[in-house]
């Protein structure tokens, strides 16, 4: 549906979008995830036509739109502050795209604030409405031309939590719904891995790693996105023994060993194996498990990490970060400097060749 090919774009020195390269579905939800300044803003606003590409391509539906202008690009925006006119009410903001394209707005107001969950709106002050429903407004005023494509971005990141979950959510049955093709942008990952159909990890103007929120999450090939989504615990190792029939592997590391699970690569390569801190059961002394790896160490630090404990464990040099519940931490009593366990299953190992 949109397809970016080799986009360059450079403002003044600074190479900002370095060869992207995307490939977005129809009628999927697309997101594009990473840190700030990575360029995320840039490539919606060359999809859109706002600002031009040095090098690269653009399709929509197979046909070349490069130097098509904005308003012949049958795309719809969402931005992160939506600026509604305060002297128009609602439903004249919405209506307000439909005049400027001279399109019959019979019906087609009502529907968008039904859809947005707005019904009823129409005569309101938009200034006098919450930072949400603000938002639903705008993505009324964008859903009501029907364009084919609409690009958000960062459209939530002005709400606080508990609105933006909400709306978060009601954005995806939205965009279902209606089943529009839609580029999201965020630096969340919690909405990234909620909304996504498929996420795209950029860096410094490039894409990473693309595909669904489980591979991206759970299985991510490389070792930047593996550290953008929250691994920890990165050591340099190598497989010293494979068996296929128990579906596991042996890693050896610098200061200790690993058991993994089974994946078709040779003994004696080299891999980078990670695991999560949440994923790590801590204990005071040895008790049975049947977890495979079992590894022994000494706190070094405990300290608080949002709802969590994050305990530093020292593992024959090696530094081990932890995540446990408070309740937890306070039941075992820990203090810096105890011996403890620490033991995680094979399947939570995760190795990047
Ligand atoms: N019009 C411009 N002129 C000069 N530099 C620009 C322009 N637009 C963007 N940049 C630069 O390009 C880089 C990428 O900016 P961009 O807005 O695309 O990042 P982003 O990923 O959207 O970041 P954020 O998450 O903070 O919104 C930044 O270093 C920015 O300073
Ligand atoms: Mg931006």
């Amino acid at each position: 549906m949109i397809q970016l090919d080799n986009i360059c774009k450079s403002f003044g020195d600074e190479d900002v979008l370095r060869s992207l390269n995307l490939h977005v579905r129809k009628g999927e939800m697309f997101v594009l995830l990473g840190v700030s300044g990575c360029g995320k803003t840039t490539a919606l606003s060359v999809v859109a036509g706002l600002v031009k590409e040095d090098s690269g391509d653009i399709y929509v539906d197979g046909t070349r739109i490069n130097g098509l202008p904005t308003a012949k690009r049958d795309i719809g925006f969402v931005f992160q502050n939506n600026a509604l006119f305060p002297h128009l009410n609602v439903h004249e903001n919405i209506e307000f795209g439909l005049k400027a394209r001279r399109i019959d707005n019979r019906g087609k107001v009502k529907r968008a604030l039904e859809i947005v969950g707005l019904d009823g709106f129409d005569n309101k002050n938009p200034m006098k409405l919450s930072g949400g429903e603000q938002q639903r407004v705008a993505l009324a005023r964008t859903l009501v031309t029907e364009p084919s494509c609409i690009l958000m971005d960062e459209p939530l990141s002005n709400l606080d939590a508990i609105v933006r979950e909400r709306l978060r959510y009601e954005m995806k049955q939205i965009q279902k719904e209606v089943g529009i093709t839609c580029i999201f942008v965020t630096h969340d990952q919690t909405e990234a891995m909620m909304l996504g159909d498929r996420i795209a990890v950029m860096n410094k103007g490039r894409i990473e790693e693309c595909g669904t929120p489980e591979k991206i999450f759970y299985k991510p090939e490389k070792e930047f996105v593996a550290r953008f989504i929250g691994m920890k615990n990165f050591f340099n190792g190598k497989i010293v023994s494979l068996d296929e029939n128990e579906g596991v592997m042996d890693i050896t590391t610098e200061n200790f060993d690993l058991t993994a699970v089974f994946m078709p690569l040779d003994e004696g390569t080299h891999v980078k194996a990670c695991i999560r801190p949440e994923e790590i059961i801590l204990m005071r002394s040895n008790q049975k498990t049947s977890a495979r790896n079992e590894i022994r160490g000494k706190i070094l630090s405990i300290f608080p990490n949002g709802v969590l404990m994050r305990i530093l464990v020292d593992v024959c040099g090696a530094e081990f970060f932890v995540d446990i519940t408070r309740l937890a931490a306070h039941n075992m009593e820990l203090k810096v400097g105890n011996d403890v366990v620490l033991t995680f299953k094979a399947c939570s190992v995760h190795v990047i060749p």
